[in-house]
């Protein structure tokens, strides 16, 4: 861990959470990069928290080159060291969506959203589900995309799960901003139906999912 060790030390931490510390390299072959470490979790066992870092270092990397690989919007992976549990990364100069919509025009938001839906579409494609796709997951800048954070993605390929994806990043809309929510999911929902497949039945689902929600918001 020597080289990793001095690496972390001069980088700048970014983000921490129950799951992962994210730092800010500053220079990783030249380049501003993300370092993302899955650091042990005390109240786990030791055998099985380090199996489970590894497992979902793994996943993460594995999603992030494949995804790169088809033309989506992911950022590189630079390097992984699945045994520490440390991925790095392309450093995203972007900001996330969440954040982004409370100052952008109506009109880039929707074209966000647009985009937001082939991207989707493109990652269901690819038998990836995201996992965890809210607006904190996305970043943009300039017109451009990125989804990142595939920590809790997996393979699928089953339109329930990608539902999942979908009801998702619909109660974040709802959460963020619920008078433009209705507007951009639809606008979502028309690029992600293009050549879609999978579309009707993936509408079901999500269309079930939304049902059980709302039935649980009023109890
Ligand atoms: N490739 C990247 N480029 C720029 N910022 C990033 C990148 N990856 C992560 N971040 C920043 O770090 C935060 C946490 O990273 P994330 O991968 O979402 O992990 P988690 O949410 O599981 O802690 C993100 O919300 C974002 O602000
Ligand atoms: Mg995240």
């Amino acid at each position: 861990m020597g080289l990793l060790n001095r690496l972390v030390e001069s980088s700048t931490l970014i983000s921490r959470n129950a799951e992962a510390d994210v730092y800010l390299v500053d220079g990783f072959l030249g380049r501003p990069a993300i370092l993302k470490i899955r650091v042990p979790k005390g109240y786990r066992d030791e055998r099985l928290d380090r199996r489970l870092r590894q497992m979902r270092s793994y996943r993460e990397a594995v999603i992030l080159h494949r995804l790169r690989d088809r033309g989506l919007p992911v950022p590189m992976l630079y390097f992984a060291s699945l045994r520490d549990g440390v991925l790095i990364m392309e450093y995203i100069e972007g900001i996330a969506l969440a954040q982004a919509l409370s100052r952008l025009e109506l009109e880039d938001a929707v074209r966000y959203f647009s985009i937001l839906g082939g991207v989707a579409r493109g990652m269901h494609g690819a038998g990836v589900i995201h996992g965890d796709l809210n607006l904190n997951n996305i970043l943009v800048r300039d017109g451009d995309l990125w989804l990142i954070d595939f920590g809790l993605s997996y393979w699928s390929d089953s339109p329930k799960d990608m539902a999942i994806d979908l009801d998702s990043l619909r109660r974040s809309l709802d959460s963020t901003v619920p008078s433009l929510a209705e507007r951009l999911f639809e606008e979502f929902l028309n690029s992600y139906r293009e050549g879609n497949n999978y579309y009707d039945e993936v509408l079901r689902f999500y269309s079930r999912l939304r049902r059980m929600g709302r039935y649980y918001a009023e109890r």
